[in-house]
């Protein structure tokens, strides 16, 4: 059976815009830096202040040439940190390569750090402090199988992927001791060997790589539950486009095998946006405490 996180993305958006409508003053704002011209960080953006636009966020967009200085970008960081009508703040990820991302992740207010990177944050979140932001792709996967219903304490869940924008917070969210929490982690990546029974064993596969139709039925338990975090950009001379989205799964397969999938387009990125939403206004609810 599908998870549609498109529709759980698009009940949780009603539900901040409805809160949001009832908001006496200042709207929540979200400030979100594009450096360069890497055509999906493009995409995402726009998804991410057209969703901003839908709740009521305001959004602020900086785009910033490629060839920017990173203590260029480092002011800009500074003044948004220090700007009392920003709650929120988001540097999309890759950075051109003369760009450290560890000096801007860092420079960014915890407080503001909607996207859960900062080291403070990470922190929190290791150390099972709740009120720090976690990261959106993670926050988002957890959201939508509570929603589903799908329990994770005791079972055990293989994540394929070890970065740390999804692999490595999704391990340490599922391995809390909380509410959703408590499922025994397994985290692989590109030296892993066995990948295959490991994967057997698995209750849940949550894969974030990057690799299209990597996962493939044969790698499957019956009756397991496949998230799939990938987008990957695939030829297909059947569309007008000449190319289509797929993620890390090979769906029509796998499908066939597991209790849940997610589907991509239309699983995780939607909830991804409406974690970010809720983080935005988390951080304007925590300002104005
Ligand atoms: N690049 C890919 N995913 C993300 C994300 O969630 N946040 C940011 N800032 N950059 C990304």
């Amino acid at each position: 059976m599908l998870i549609d996180g498109k529709a759980i993305a698009a009940t949780i958006q009603k539900e901040i815009k409805d809160t949001i409508e009832q908001l006496p003053g200042r709207k929540p704002c979200l400030a979100v830096i594009l450096v360069g011209n890497h055509a999906p960080s493009q995409i995402y953006v726009r998804r991410k202040t057209e969703a901003c636009a839908e709740v009521g966020i305001i959004s602020i967009k900086r785009e910033l040439p490629p060839t920017i200085a990173e203590d260029h970008l480092l002011q800009e960081v500074k003044q948004l940190n220090n700007d009392p009508a920003v709650d929120g703040i988001l540097v999309q990820l890759p950075l051109p390569y003369h760009i450290n991302p560890m000096h801007v992740i860092n420079s960014i207010d915890p407080l503001k750090d909607v996207d859960g990177f900062h080291p403070i944050n990470v922190g929190k979140l290791l150390s099972g402090d709740r009120d720090g932001f976690i990261p959106c792709t993670p926050l988002g996967i957890k959201v939508m199988l509570e929603r589903m219903e799908v329990e994770v304490a005791g079972k055990h869940v293989l994540v394929i992927g070890r970065s740390n924008i999804v692999g490595k917070p999704m391990a340490a969210l599922l391995m809390q001791n909380q509410s959703f929490g408590n499922a025994t982690v397994t985290i692989a990546h590109r030296h892993s060997t066995q990948l295959k029974q490991l994967c057997q064993m698995s209750d849940i596969v949550i894969i974030a790589i990057g690799k299209p139709h990597f996962l493939t039925a044969d790698m499957v338990k019956e009756g397991a539950v496949i998230i799939d975090v990938g987008i990957n950009k695939i030829a297909d001379s059947s569309k007008k486009s000449g190319y289509r989205i797929v993620g890390d799964v090979d769906f029509p397969n796998v499908k066939k095998k597991c209790r849940y999938i997610t589907p991509v387009p239309g699983g995780v990125g939607p909830m991804t946006i409406a974690m970010l939403l809720q983080n935005t206004l988390q951080s304007f609810q925590n300002q104005d405490e």
